[in-house]
């Protein structure tokens, strides 16, 4: 069977004020009338059966927004690398026949559902063929810094449904080394896998992660979850995998991680002349260009400004320039400190 697995666990910090820990931002509706996850789930329904993978203080509203999809809850948040690993185990566990996994997180906006779903169906053969981590790649539109880089084994790898080895993994470079991997023929990686759980614990057990899988096999009640640092699956495992491959998504996608990508990839339709997106709100603007505003309940007015992210939520304002947008996760650590 083919077992859609959802990861809804995260915080979205870099999207305060509207995300808070209550509040994360898969339950944002950020790129139109629907939450986030709900969108991730309407993406899934080629599926045999669904989970969202989350954290226990999330189950309500994970049924509220996704119900009807099974609730998989982690012992521990440790990130991706932990999560994932236990939901292979936990998922391999409840079907008769091995099922292949098509792992996918909630926090993005795709132009054509319909489209990314073939891709992703045509992933889970691919997994299943080839036995390997299968990642998908999506061309690189500039040197971002946030996002895992994915070099083929070969360069001429050509269209949908095509597929190659991957060469090397490269997770969040700096700007420098993004730049040298746009040039070398690199995919972003779109944080979406298919996998057999049989693959991925294999490779998880030649990871940091290994301790986890030990204390899996000996049926360890916490999930062994104790044993492990928090990390993601891109650098525990991706980074030093041996079998990943890469088929191209080629369809409109965006990670709405940051201010900065909302206001590029929802809102580019609806900016004003000057080029201002309101992600949400009403905003007046003179002399005032390429600015994020993003408040619900109020009037937002821009006066000789550019470049800026004006968002405001409940009684929380953030004012930052947009290529900060990363940062703003730097605001939620201070503040955690603080309180
Ligand atoms: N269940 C669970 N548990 N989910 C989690 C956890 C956790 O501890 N931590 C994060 N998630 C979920 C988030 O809610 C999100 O849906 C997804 O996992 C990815 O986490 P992000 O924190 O958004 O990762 P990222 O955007 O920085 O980087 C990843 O995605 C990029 C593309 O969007 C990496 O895979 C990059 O390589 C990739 O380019
Ligand atoms: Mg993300």
């Amino acid at each position: 069977p083919v077992v859609a697995c959802v990861l809804a666990g995260g915080t979205g910090s870099r999207l305060y004020p509207a995300s808070r820990s209550d509040r994360p931002k898969q339950f944002l509706a950020l790129d139109g009338e629907e939450s986030l996850l709900a969108r991730t789930m309407d993406r899934t329904a080629f599926a045999d059966e669904r989970y969202v993978l989350t954290r226990a203080s999330l189950a309500d509203d994970i049924h509220e927004h996704a119900p009807e999809a099974g609730v998989l809850i982690e012992p521990d948040g440790k990130d991706t690398g932990p999560a994932l690993v236990y939901a292979a185990w936990r998922l391999r566990e409840r079907f008769d026949e091995e099922p292949v996994l098509v792992c996918l997180p909630s926090d993005h906006h795709v132009a054509d559902d319909g489209a990314f779903a073939a891709r992703l169906e045509r992933a889970a053969a691919i997994a299943v063929k080839t036995d390997g981590l299968v990642t998908l790649g999506v061309e690189p539109t500039r040197p971002a810094t946030g996002y895992g880089y994915i070099v083929p084994a070969r360069s001429d790898l050509g269209g949908d449904g095509a597929y190659a080895p991957v060469d090397r993994f490269t997770e969040k470079p700096d700007r420098e080394t993004a730049a040298r991997l746009v040039d070398a023929g690199a995919y972003w990686n779109a944080g979406v896998f298919a996998w057999t759980p049989s693959a991925l614990l294999r490779e998880a057990r030649e990871s940091p992660l290994a301790p986890l899988v030990s204390a899996l096999e000996d049926g360890d009640p916490d999930g062994g979850f104790d044993a492990v640092e928090s990390v993601s699956v891109d650098y525990a495992i991706l980074e030093r995998a041996t079998d990943a491959v890469v088929t191209p998504l080629s369809i409109a996608w965006d990670d709405l991680g940051t201010w900065d990508a909302v206001g590029r990839a929802v809102a580019a339709a609806d900016a004003d002349d000057a080029g201002n997106d309101p992600v949400v709100g009403g905003v007046l603007s003179i002399d005032a260009t390429n600015n994020v505003v993003a408040a619900p309940d109020s009037h937002v007015s821009l006066l000789a400004v550019d470049d800026l992210i004006v968002a405001a939520f409940d009684d929380r304002i953030l004012v930052a320039p947009r290529d900060a947008a990363q940062r703003v996760r730097d605001v939620v650590a201070r503040l955690r400190e603080r309180d």
